[in-house]
Order: C-alpha cells, then structure tokens, then sequence
C-alpha cells in the first residue's frame, strides 16, 4: 500500500499545504481527526474547503483490513537476494528478503561492506541465481566504497565486471541532512533505474560525528528517526531490499552484565530492521554471523569467509 503525502491530495495547494506542515500536521491521516471548524480556524480557509480536504483525506486512509490469507501470500512474493555464502543465506530464511530492512552489524573490518559489495552484484544476477535482475543504490557515508574490489569479485566469479559496475548508482555524503535528504528523495531513482537493492554503508558515521555529547543526543534521535521512518515507509511501498550497515559499540555501564559490543545509534533505530545481523572476527578470514530480532526466524549463528572472491562457504 502506497502511503498517500499532502501533494497527492488534490484540495490541496502548494500554500496549503505549507500552511498545514507550520501548524504541526505531518501525514494525511492527521487530517482526519478534524471537524471542518479546526481545521478551517487553524488554516485560515473556509469551512467548504476545509470540509473537502478532510473527506478527501478520509477517502485515502486505507481503512479495510486484509486478511492474514492475504498477507500470507504478500509475505509469499518476497523476493530474495544472495550474500554469496549458501550458509549465510540460510541463516537469513534463503538470502536478504525485498520489503525489509536488514542491519549488519559489526567491529572494523569484519565484513559488513565486503558483503554489500558482493550482494551489488548478486542482486543484477537472475533469480536462478540468486539474484533479482535489479539495479543498486549505494550510499557511501565514510568513503570505503571500491568499484576495483566489486569489480574483482565479479571477475573471479567468471562475470564481465562493466556489466556489473554501470548498474551500481553511488552517491558519497558529507553529512547526516545530506544521507535523510537523499533518503527522502530517493523513489524517482529507484524506479527510473529498476533499483532492487539499495545500500547505506553506515548509518552510523555522520550521527556519530556530528552529534557529540549527552546534550545533543535528543536531536540525534530525532534525526535518526526520521532517517528510519522514510527508510521503513520506502521498504513498505517499493519492492526493494534495503541493506544498512551500522557500527558497533562498547558497553560501558557498569550495571549492564552483558559488556559485548552492540549496535550503534540507540532506540530510535533499535526497532526499524526487520532483522539484524552482528558479525564478529573468527580465525583469519572467517567471520561469525548472528541473526537477532528477526520477526520470522530464531535467533541463531554461521559461520562464512571473505576471499577474493567475495562472501564464500569455502576458506580458498
Ligand atoms: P569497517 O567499515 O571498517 O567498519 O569494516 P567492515 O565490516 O565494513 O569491513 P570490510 O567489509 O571492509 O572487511 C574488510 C576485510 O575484508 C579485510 O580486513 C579483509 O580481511 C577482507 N578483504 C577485503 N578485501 C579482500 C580481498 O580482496 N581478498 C580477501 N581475501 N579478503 C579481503
Ligand atoms: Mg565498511
């Protein structure tokens, strides 16, 4: 379901619309709670026009539930995406799912770009092969992008690398308000070039950055959230997987037992990922997988290498 904006609501204008977002409305829905007398006072219109705007905006309120029949087939068209290691896709329930968002997590260097970089090609591949023949959207916040290594990967894996690099649109931001304004405005891209998989390696640098010391945590978790709320509304209404890398942290509160290191950026983005995914190192270039907090599977582990070729079963 396509969740309806001010801008596809034909009683209102340009200066309407201005109007309603300086007195605090923010959706459609928020419309609907009004008599003609509000909402004509609050935006200074007459009490017709105001009666208009609230029944049109009563008309997109999706009101009828879907069975869970319904949904089950919904869940059922899901389409999934390859890492490149069979035990890694199994983990995920057979590969990273479209309509959902999914975290990995993990220390420097523990393979959470490495699997992004492999899954950019994957994703272009056919559906026997795991793939979607769907374009990438990769947004690169701390510059680690490398189209020599994705190109390596496709390479060793016997594909044409320049098949591969022109379908991976890759835009490097400077800083928090420059990733939540190309978040924000990212549907045209997705649909103009058939975007199947869309990238954000990390949503953690530019808030950590920029959002410094206990008194500017509050903003941050605005910022956050609001980066996560559009992040969940596009996964909700375009058939894409969204794949988002986060840092890690160190517990340092002395009455939390459990001083492993956690994801970054707190509660406002704790809940938003359909699944989430903390690696660790293991000996030499195997890497340890957790999945956690997935609304459809177990808790569990796996282990997988990261080799030349990309994201493997095999050690060589
Ligand atoms: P940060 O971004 O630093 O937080 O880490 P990350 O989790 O994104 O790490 P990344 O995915 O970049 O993994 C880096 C590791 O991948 C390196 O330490 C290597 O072990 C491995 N790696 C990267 N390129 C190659 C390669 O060409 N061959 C092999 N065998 N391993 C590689
Ligand atoms: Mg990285």
């Amino acid at each position: 379901m396509y969740q309806k904006k001010f801008e596809d609501m034909e009683s209102l204008t340009e200066e309407l619309i201005e109007k309603l977002i300086a007195r605090g409305f923010t959706s459609v829905e928020s419309l609907c709670w009004l008599n003609e007398e509000e909402l004509a006072e609050k935006i200074d219109i007459d009490q017709d026009l105001a009666k208009k705007i609230i029944s049109e905006a009563i008309s997109f309120v999706d009101q009828k539930p879907l069975s869970a029949v319904d949904l089950l087939a919904k869940e059922e068209k899901r389409q999934k995406i390859s890492t490149g290691s069979e035990l890694l896709d199994e983990l995920l329930g057979g590969g990273i799912y479209t309509g959902e968002i999914t975290e990995i997590s993990g220390e420097f260097a523990a393979g959470k770009t490495q699997i992004c970089f492999h899954m950019s090609i994957n994703v272009q591949l056919n559906q026997e092969k795991g793939g979607l023949n769907g374009g990438v959207y990769y947004i690169d916040t701390e510059g680690t992008f490398s189209s020599t290594r994705i190109a390596q990967i496709a390479q060793s894996n016997g594909l044409n690398p320049d098949d591969f690099l022109k379908n991976i649109a890759v835009t490097r931001t400077y800083n928090s308000d420059h990733l939540i304004f190309l978040v924000m405005n990212v549907e045209k891209l997705i649909k103009e070039r058939n975007i199947k998989l869309f990238i954000i390696d990390s949503i953690a640098s530019h808030f950590r950055a920029e959002y410094t010391g206990n008194e500017k945590l509050v903003s941050r978790q605005q910022a956050v959230m609001k980066l996560a709320e559009t992040l969940k509304q596009l996964v909700g209404r375009l058939d894409i997987a969204i794949v988002v890398t986060n840092q890690v942290i160190a517990t340092i509160d002395e009455n939390i037992f459990d001083k492993s290191p956690h994801p970054a950026l707190g509660f406002a983005w704790a809940h938003r990922p359909h699944q989430r995914i903390l690696l660790r190192k293991g000996r030499g270039q195997a890497r340890i997988a957790r999945l956690y907090d997935s609304s459809r599977l177990p808790d569990r582990e796996c282990i997988f290498f990261i080799t030349e070729k990309g994201i493997s079963d095999k050690e060589k």
